[in-house]
């Protein structure tokens, strides 16, 4: 995949200058976020990064509806419970019903088949359901960030202007194959149409 050749090298390369910067200079307020559409793989592949920043004395805000899969101690979890309910709702449409719509017919692609105006009305939704939150309302105004770090897969548009407030910079990544339609603007990769098929991007 041309996509994971060109970009995870880039982001392995990335964070260990990023390491070996925060490391060097003061112990950072850091925020993980990754969003209401999101599944046990997006956590994997970022929990560890996140844990090893934590043990090595960075204070760690992990966002997420997803559970911890290995706990540490100087990690923060937070999650407001309405988008602990968005994406449980999320997991059974697109897990347990596109799973039976995929087993009909392997061209289903229910999330993309649109070219992503349904995801991308998913990310306005999920942004109504934290921003209205009493209980994130309240955390925005006790907490403080140097740097959010951003599962983009997870449609986290909103949260680019919570880092705003904070002052914060931001780290972008995705974790999926192929890129959602807008992201192509926020990575500056044109949508190339030889492996959009195969991501089952069209029918
Ligand atoms: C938690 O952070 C402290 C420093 O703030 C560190 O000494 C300790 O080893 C960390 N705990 C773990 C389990 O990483
Ligand atoms: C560490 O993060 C937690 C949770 O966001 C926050 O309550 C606490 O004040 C932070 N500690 C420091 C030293 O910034």
């Amino acid at each position: 995949m041309k996509f994971i050749t060109d970009v995870a090298p880039n982001f392995i390369i990335t964070s260990n200058i990023f390491l070996l910067a925060v490391t060097n200079i003061h112990a950072a307020n850091i925020l993980f976020y990754i969003g209401g559409i999101s599944t046990h793989s997006h956590r994997a592949g970022l929990e560890p990064l996140a844990n090893k920043l934590a043990q090595n004395g960075h204070n760690i805000t992990f966002f997420s509806p997803l559970k911890p899969i290995e706990s540490h101690p100087n990690v923060t979890n937070f999650c407001p419970p309405g988008l602990k309910a968005f994406n449980d709702k999320f997991q059974h449409s697109f897990g347990v019903i596109g799973m039976q719509s995929r087993l009909k017919s392997k061209y289903a692609a229910d999330l993309v088949s649109d070219y992503g105006t349904f995801m991308f009305d998913m990310g306005y939704s999920i942004c109504e359901v934290i921003f209205k939150s009493k209980e994130f309302q309240k955390w925005v105004k006790e907490s403080s960030f140097d740097l959010v770090v951003l599962d983009r897969s997870s449609i986290p548009d909103c949260i680019y202007g919570l880092a705003h407030k904070f002052g914060a910079k931001t780290i972008s990544y995705t974790p999926i194959s192929f890129i959602l339609p807008w992201d192509s603007l926020t990575f500056g990769i044109p949508t190339e149409s030889w492996w959009l098929p195969t991501a089952g991007w069209t029918k």
